[in-house]
């Protein structure tokens, strides 16, 4: 058995405990400086860290967050002041997590679709960063709907990428996100989405099963099934509810220690009244707990109202702080349109 498997348990159920749920901040430098730079920002590493002390000294974090994952940049960060991230997550209580894959690249003779690199010199990296403090990893990877995609070849490669990188995790005491995100653009039915994710899902589990990863010390972190953004045909809260739930009940197994949502481009509201809904009707009888790894949908307000200022900073880890409230809510079927009004009087 694992040295680990215990620790793995441990660390699995806390990222998922009752109103909480994970913080993605693992935003590759690239990414991160889009995001800025969108806001009028000079991307920098200056401006990078600036932004990541403002979220990990959002003060009250840790009430709602288990757990933030983080990008090779920012777990050697630290705060102006010169304390480090890892400890001012350890004053939060907030577990430590890591990004791993090194980003989705072109398939080769795929045109269209993606394969998640990340696995050369893994095992070293993982150790390293187990020595550091992280307790748990992430590697997503990217299925596109299209015209006669996803081909079975972008799927069957990721997932046995997914895999081996589980498997490594686990070995090295991280547990491990497994992160099959369906993109959400494109025109898509709901239905179409159901099935591109039912399929993705159980390659995915025939692949981890194959690797011999270990299902009560893993968390997937899969895609809702929903409409493409520029389907004309939008479905309901309920629908999206009833259909993932549906599509989760069907692929994965009961001893996954538990699913966290990304949010993949949805709307603040929309995120938390989805995972609300999915609660309220299915917790009593859904194998694992069901919370959320939203990075967009955390962030996004704190990071518009911040726009580089210092003077912003206290109201964005406001508006941070309630987004974080209105998701761990949600974990709990909690989450009411009220919730929302309490942002309108931080804002006023
Ligand atoms: O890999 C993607 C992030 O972990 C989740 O981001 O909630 O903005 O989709 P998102």
């Amino acid at each position: 058995m694992n040295a680990y498997a215990q620790e793995l348990r441990a660390t699995a159920k806390a990222m998922v405990a009752p109103s909480q749920g994970v913080l993605a901040m693992d935003e590759s430098n690239g990414t991160c400086n889009k995001r800025l730079n969108k806001i009028g920002i000079e991307p920098s590493e200056a401006m990078r860290r600036a932004y990541r002390e403002l979220i990990l000294t959002t003060p009250g974090l840790g009430d709602y967050i288990s757990g933030a994952i983080l990008y090779d940049e920012t777990i050697r960060q630290s705060k102006e002041d010169g304390t480090s991230f890892l400890a001012v997550m350890k004053e939060q209580n907030i577990i430590p997590g890591i990004k791993v894959d090194t980003g989705a690249k072109d398939l080769a003779g795929h045109p269209g679709e993606k394969v998640t690199e990340g696995l050369d010199g893994l095992r070293d990296r993982i150790t390293e960063y187990y020595q550091m403090g992280a307790r748990f990893a992430k590697w997503r990877a990217v299925i596109t709907i299209g015209e006669g995609i996803p081909s079975d070849a972008c799927i069957e490669a990721n997932a046995h990428a997914l895999a081996r990188y589980a498997a490594l995790c686990q070995e090295g005491g991280l547990v491990p996100i497994v992160e099959p995100e369906v993109l959400i653009n494109g025109d898509h039915t709901i239905e179409r989405c159901f099935d591109v994710t039912s399929r993705t899902l159980r390659t995915v589990f025939n692949h981890l099963s194959t690797q011999g990863v270990a299902f009560d010390q893993m968390i997937l972190k899969p895609s809702m099934v929903i409409s493409g953004l520029d389907c004309p045909q939008q479905a309901s809260v309920e629908q999206v509810a009833d259909m993932t739930v549906k599509c989760l009940m069907d692929n994965v197994p009961a001893s996954v220690a538990g699913i966290a949502f990304l949010s993949g481009g949805q709307s603040n509201e929309k995120a938390s009244a989805h995972l609300n809904t999915m609660n309220i009707k299915y917790a009593e009888q859904a194998p694992w707990p069901i919370t959320f790894s939203y990075a967009r949908a955390i962030q996004g307000p704190a990071l518009e109202h911040w726009k580089g200022q210092s003077s912003n900073v206290s109201t964005a880890q406001k508006l941070l702080h309630h987004r974080a409230k209105c998701n761990a809510a949600a974990h709990d079927g909690k989450y009411t349109p009220d919730l929302e009004k309490e942002m309108a009087a931080v804002t006023a």
